[in-house]
């Protein structure tokens, strides 16, 4: 992970590798864990059939709000260097690991009607390596990066995105007051007050509707 990723919140990553993982210090059965986003880490940003997200467009096409015009294009390029990834993992001594699917590498459309295999691989090969090394995966279902194609009808916005129902979300309500309210992370809509709300109440349902899947699937969410 050399290269500078755009958004980081790996101070725990960074900590812990730092001061080498202690774990006799914790109660026996501690978890521990490290989290990514697939923004922040995987880069081929439109490899192998990706479609484009939000953030990809913000990034590509401005306004141009990010510092230095840096993109995540390439990020930490986790999607060539996942095996090198894994074991950076197994170095820090986690045993969980959470990481996001990005949409648009799975449904580059933003749809179900078009599946893009090399993703779908891409994820399933991530995982089997986490398992190879004795480390749970757990799975983000959204993080920030909202394909394109669904923005274009409106986002979180539409009523209609509550059928798109597969995800769950990174950090809610921050999607919805930077996203929708202040409008300072992408889709940039400024619109305090109103557009928080509509997206909150949307993100709400979606949650909802895909806890029930969960549900009745009998997948389990959280130990
Ligand atoms: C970012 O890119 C835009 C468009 O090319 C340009 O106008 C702007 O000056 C750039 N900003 C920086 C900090 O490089």
């Amino acid at each position: 992970m050399s290269n500078a990723a755009v958004f980081i919140y790996l101070a725990a990553f960074t900590f812990l590798k730092v001061t080498a993982l202690n774990t006799k210090s914790f109660p026996k059965g501690f978890k521990f864990g490290v989290a990514t986003s697939s923004y922040q880490i995987e880069g081929g940003w439109n490899e192998d059939g990706k479609g484009e997200h939000i953030w990809d467009r913000l990034v590509h096409k401005g306004p141009f709000t990010v510092k230095n015009n840096d993109t995540g294009d390439v990020a930490c390029d986790s999607y060539h260097k996942y095996k090198e990834d894994v074991v950076m993992l197994k170095e820090l001594g986690v045993n969980h690991y959470r990481f996001s699917l990005s949409w648009s590498r799975l449904l580059p459309n933003g749809f179900a009607n078009k599946v893009n295999k090399a993703g779908v691989q891409y994820y399933k090969n991530l995982i089997k390596e986490l398992k190879d090394n004795g480390i749970e995966p757990l799975v983000t279902l959204y993080h920030w990066d909202l394909p394109q194609p669904l923005q274009e009808l409106g986002g979180f916005l539409n009523s209609n995105i509550v059928d798109c129902n597969w995800f769950t979300f990174n950090e809610p309500v921050m999607i919805c007051e930077i996203g929708y309210g202040y409008g300072y992370s992408a889709p940039l809509i400024k619109s305090p007050g109103i557009g928080e709300y509509i997206c909150g109440k949307n993100l709400l349902l979606a949650h909802a509707r895909a806890w029930h899947i969960y549900n009745a699937k009998d997948c389990r969410i959280c130990d």
